[in-house]
Order: C-alpha cells, then sequence, then structure tokens
C-alpha cells in the first residue's frame, strides 16, 4: 500500500496531479497521504507572474519567465482541460489567445472548486532528496520561517518544470557591449525597448513572441538571429531575422553573412535548461528540450527506479491537457490500477516512441506524435477522451494564420473541442490591446472601458480576480463568433 506521495511543485502540471488524486477520492477511491510543496506563496507555477528578476525575496532563483503583457501564443482550444471547460469557468464564451492572468485564473479555477489547496505546503522548497531502501527521503524547508524538515515518502513526482533555468551561451565580444543584455527569463515588459533596436538571439516563441511584443510596443528595429533555422515569418516593417550574430564591438553587431547592425539591448532567446538541484543524479533528468525526453517510460515514469515520475518534462505542444493525461496516468499506476510492465518490456517502448521521435519530418508531424502519445495516456485511464485529432487540425490551422500574418494571428477565433462553442473575438485587436489585465479583458463590447482609446489600466484592476465578474450563461454548440 502506497502511504505517503510528495509532489514537488504546484504549478499546472502538480495541480493536474492534485486534481487526478481528488477525482479518485471524489469517485469513492482511498488516497494516499499527499504533501505538495510549492516554493512561491502561490500556484500556477510559470503563470504567477512576478515582477522579480534574479533572485527572489527569499534569496532563491526566481521561478517565472513570464513578463507581463504575454498572452497564450497557441489557441485556448488546443490546452483545454477535458473536465472543466472555459464555458464553465467564465460563463461566456472568450477569444482563442487569451492573456496570462486569465489562463492563470481558469487553470486555478479548477483546482479551487475541488478543494485542493490543503494538500498544498506553500512557500516550503525542496531542497534535497534520497532513496532509501522502499523509498525517499525528502528534506524541505518552510523558506517563511526558516524551518527544515526530513521526511519518508513511497512515491515522487517530479512537477517542478523546465523553463526556469535559462541557457546562457557567450558570444565573442559581449562583455564589451555597451548595451543591456538579458535572458528571455528576466524579460518583463516591453514598453522600455519603445524607440530602441533591439536583438534577439534565438528562433523560436521567446524570440518569436519578445519580439513581436517590442514591435508592439514601439522598438525602432528588431533584429532576430537565428542558428539552425529562420523562423521564416512574413514580419512586419521594423522587424527583420538575419543568420546568427558572431561577434560584438561596442554596440556593433557582425552576423554570420556578413550583415552588421548597432544595437541598443540584446536578449538571450535561446531556450532553458532541465535542472533538478533537489534530486540526486540518479534520479536527476537530463535532456534537451524534446518530445520525448530519454529515460522515461510513457514520458512519466523513471525507467531507473519507477517509483519515481516526471510530469510536464516534455516539450509542449500540448499543455495543461497533456499534463492531465499524464497525471490521470501516474495516479492510476501508484493507486496499483495500472500495472507497470517489467524493466525490459519499459524499455522497449522508450525505444519505440524514442525511433517514432526520430524520424519526425516536420512541425505538424510533431503534433500529431504528441497527440498519439497522450491518446495512449488517455486509453488507459478514465480521463475523458476529447477530439485528439480536431486539436492537431486546430494547431495546423494555427500554423497557417502564423504565416498569413504573425501580428494578427491572435485574432482568430476556434470552436472548443470540449464543448463545441465558438470562441468570442476579442474587443480590440492584440496588436491595439495595451492592457492585458483579466479585467479589461472581460470588459464587455459597449461598455467604454472596452474602448480601444482605453490604454491604461484601470484604478484597481489587478485587485480582483474573474469569479467577481458576473456570469452571462453558456453559448451553444452552434454559437456564432461574438465580439465580448
Ligand atoms: C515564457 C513562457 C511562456 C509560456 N506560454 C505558454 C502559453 O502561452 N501557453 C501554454 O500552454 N504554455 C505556455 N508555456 C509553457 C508552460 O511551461 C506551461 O504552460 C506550464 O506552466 C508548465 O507547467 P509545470 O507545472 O510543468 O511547470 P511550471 O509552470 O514551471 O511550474 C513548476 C512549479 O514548481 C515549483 N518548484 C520548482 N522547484 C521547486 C522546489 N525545489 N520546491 C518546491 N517547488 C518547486 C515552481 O515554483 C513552480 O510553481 C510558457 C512557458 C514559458 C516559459
Ligand atoms: N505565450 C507565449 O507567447 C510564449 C512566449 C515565450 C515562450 N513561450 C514558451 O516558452 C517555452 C520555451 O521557449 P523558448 O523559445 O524560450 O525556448 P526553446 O523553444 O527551447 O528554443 C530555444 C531557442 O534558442 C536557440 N539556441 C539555443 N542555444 C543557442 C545558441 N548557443 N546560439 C543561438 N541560438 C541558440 C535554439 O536554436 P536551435 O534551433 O538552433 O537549437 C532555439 O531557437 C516554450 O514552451 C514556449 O511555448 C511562450
Amino acid at each position: 500500500m502506497v502511504e505517503r506521495i510528495a509532489i514537488i511543485g504546484a504549478g499546472p502540471s502538480g495541480m493536474a496531479q492534485l486534481r487526478a488524486f481528488e477525482a479518485a477520492r471524489e469517485g469513492g477511491a482511498e488516497i494516499p497521504e499527499i504533501v505538495c510543496f510549492e516554493k512561491q506563496s502561490d500556484w500556477g507555477g510559470q503563470w504567477n507572474y512576478s515582477w522579480r528578476t534574479g533572485i527572489d525575496q527569499h534569496g532563491e532563483p526566481v521561478h517565472s519567465s513570464m513578463y507581463r503583457n504575454l498572452w497564450s501564443n497557441g489557441p485556448k482550444e488546443a490546452l483545454e482541460f477535458a473536465d472543466y471547460s472555459f464555458d464553465e469557468h467564465f460563463g461566456k464564451p472568450i477569444s482563442s489567445y487569451p492573456p496570462r492572468a486569465v489562463l492563470w485564473d481558469y487553470i486555478a479555477g479548477r483546482v479551487e472548486a475541488s478543494d485542493v489547496r490543503r494538500f498544498v505546503r506553500f512557500n516550503t522548497i525542496v531542497r534535497w532528496t534520497r532513496e532509501t531502501e522502499d523509498g525517499f527521503t525528502v528534506a524541505s524547508e518552510n523558506l517563511t520561517s526558516g524551518d527544515t524538515v526530513t521526511e519518508q515518502f513511497d512515491r515522487i513526482i517530479v512537477a517542478s518544470g523546465h523553463f526556469s533555468f535559462p541557457n546562457v551561451p557567450d558570444f565573442e565580444g559581449l562583455e564589451n557591449f555597451t548595451g543591456e543584455v538579458m535572458h528571455a527569463h528576466d524579460f518583463r515588459g516591453a514598453e522600455r525597448l519603445e524607440g530602441k533596436r533591439v536583438l534577439m538571439i534565438g528562433a523560436s516563441y521567446s524570440a518569436e513572441d519578445i519580439g513581436m511584443q517590442a514591435h508592439k510596443m514601439g522598438a525602432e528595429l528588431v533584429t532576430l538571429s537565428y542558428r539552425s533555422h529562420a523562423m521564416g515569418f512574413d514580419w512586419p516593417d521594423g522587424v527583420e531575422e538575419l543568420p546568427l550574430a558572431i561577434g560584438f564591438d561596442g554596440n556593433r553587431v557582425t552576423f554570420r553573412d556578413g550583415s552588421v547592425r548597432e544595437v541598443d539591448a540584446v536578449v538571450l532567446c535561446t531556450g532553458y535548461l532541465h535542472k533538478y538541484p533537489f534530486l540526486p543524479d540518479s534520479l536527476a533528468l537530463s535532456s534537451p528540450n524534446n518530445l520525448y525526453p530519454d529515460g522515461l517510460y510513457k514520458g512519466t515514469v523513471w525507467q531507473q527506479n519507477p517509483h519515481l515520475f516526471y510530469v510536464g518534462a516534455q516539450d509542449q505542444w500540448f499543455t495543461f491537457n497533456m499534463f492531465d493525461a499524464q497525471a490521470w496516468f501516474v495516479r492510476d499506476v501508484i493507486l496499483g490500477r495500472i500495472e507497470l510492465p517489467d524493466a525490459e518490456e519499459r524499455a522497449a517502448d522508450i525505444r519505440h516512441w524514442l525511433a517514432e521521435y526520430a524520424a519526425l519530418p516536420d512541425h505538424d508531424s510533431e503534433v500529431v506524435y504528441q497527440a498519439n502519445y497522450i491518446r495512449d495516456l488517455i486509453e488507459r485511464t478514465d480521463y475523458p477522451m476529447f477530439d485528439l485529432d480536431e486539436v492537431v487540425r486546430i494547431f495546423q490551422a494555427w500554423q497557417q494564420d502564423k504565416q498569413v500574418d504573425i501580428a494578427r494571428y491572435r485574432d482568430k477565433t476556434y470552436p472548443s473541442v470540449m464543448t463545441g462553442t465558438m470562441a468570442a473575438v476579442h474587443h480590440t485587436p492584440w496588436l491595439e490591446e495595451m492592457d492585458d489585465s483579466i479585467e479589461r479583458y472581460l470588459t464587455p463590447v459597449g461598455h467604454p472601458a472596452s474602448s480601444s482609446e482605453h490604454r491604461d489600466p484601470r484604478p484597481g484592476a489587478h485587485s480582483a480576480r474573474a469569479k467577481t465578474l458576473p456570469r452571462s450563461g453558456l453559448v451553444g454548440r452552434d454559437g456564432a463568433a461574438a465580439r465580448v
């Protein structure tokens, strides 16, 4: 009988794990004692925005890499929970690309509704872990009181995320660069880039989105610089894409193709490291950011010690509903509902997924691969199956929208795969929307506060959460897109 479980991290993955156990308990199952360690004062992980950079008030590395004006970069219809829809949470259709605070409200709404906060020890960091004969010893510190505790657990679920420890390469001459240099992890807002010439190094989501944020906020020139492949979008005037920067001389940058630019600021959008300082190397995942980190059976069970699990360790096309699929699977292994095969069979399964991954030709096939992976997990649990093929089509349409207009794709809408509700068109196009607050976002069209003239957050705009706003009833399956 598994008696005690530690979940490390209460971001979306840890929250999914809490919800999975609670769903089993509500269904009449006996569940083990659960302790979820969360080093921050609230849950939500990356979505729990902090203005801080570098080191926090407790002397710990700041976890979140999100910035004030971050909006979802994929359609919300691709990440919706199968057991808690956007309709259920907001009570009215919302747009397909909500800002950070709106998604934070949504993920928190599900777990608040199921009262799992009682399992979480906030402001408590896991310091180290040791394998014992029949489980693990875990040492944690209450960051507020300074008290440390050492406890025994039968199982550990690592849900600490992998977009927090920046990958910071060096570039020749950068030490003499006269402007500002930062990693995307420390970027908090693009307002101060107005009128500046900015260089983004990297060719993935951070470079694309921080580059477009800088453009939106009036940067004079945004130069994106790629190592392997250009993103290749039809960039608006004022945004350009060049090969890799190879040298700095004062504020002059030389690129691999011989181009030269003078820039005022550099943002290293060079990704993140898998880093688990609270685990010994025998338990710590070591992997590039990819869709199938080696050493995890079904992407979750640590092959060398199947009493240790990871949730959310993959690179992510799918996010929240994939974490659910993983959390339900891990829960059922722990509850004994799913029997783990022996080590050799697990190894063969890992090899199978790795071989398929290695053969993928393009982004479209990566999305299909992750959809198949999620299907494989859900089929083994009682998590509600949803139309994964339809989500794949939404991802494909999203990529097409970005090809057509990288500055306007967030104005598009999609129907919910879970409820059929058509998303609403946001009252203000993303490029013109300067207020990212949840209050402004949920303000109905026609209200003076939803006018595009309205550019500043209202007084007290950050004091209330969405659930204090009136709910307006659900929209039927055939509901057409409406402005909200
Ligand atoms: C800049 C950025 C933008 C993103 N935008 C999107 C988006 O638009 N849409 C989308 O779907 N996804 C987005 N993502 C992906 C994001 O990774 C997931 O949405 C999600 O946050 C991952 O959840 P997680 O719980 O696995 O990790 P995290 O969200 O990172 O949460 C991990 C939690 O573990 C805690 N923790 C870590 N170490 C310890 C410890 N030792 N002890 C105790 N607690 C610990 C942390 O405090 C944190 O709360 C974005 C990621 C980044 C970096
Ligand atoms: N909501 C949003 O709008 C938003 C915004 C930002 C980020 N995100 C999320 O954040 C997560 C991380 O995205 P990310 O873009 O930070 O990381 P990422 O997807 O891992 O991409 C890292 C990039 O850095 C480049 N790189 C790494 N080392 C380099 C080096 N030495 N020199 C030059 N380039 C180098 C890589 O280039 P190669 O291809 O050559 O390896 C790649 O382009 C994703 O899940 C993403 O969805 C979301």
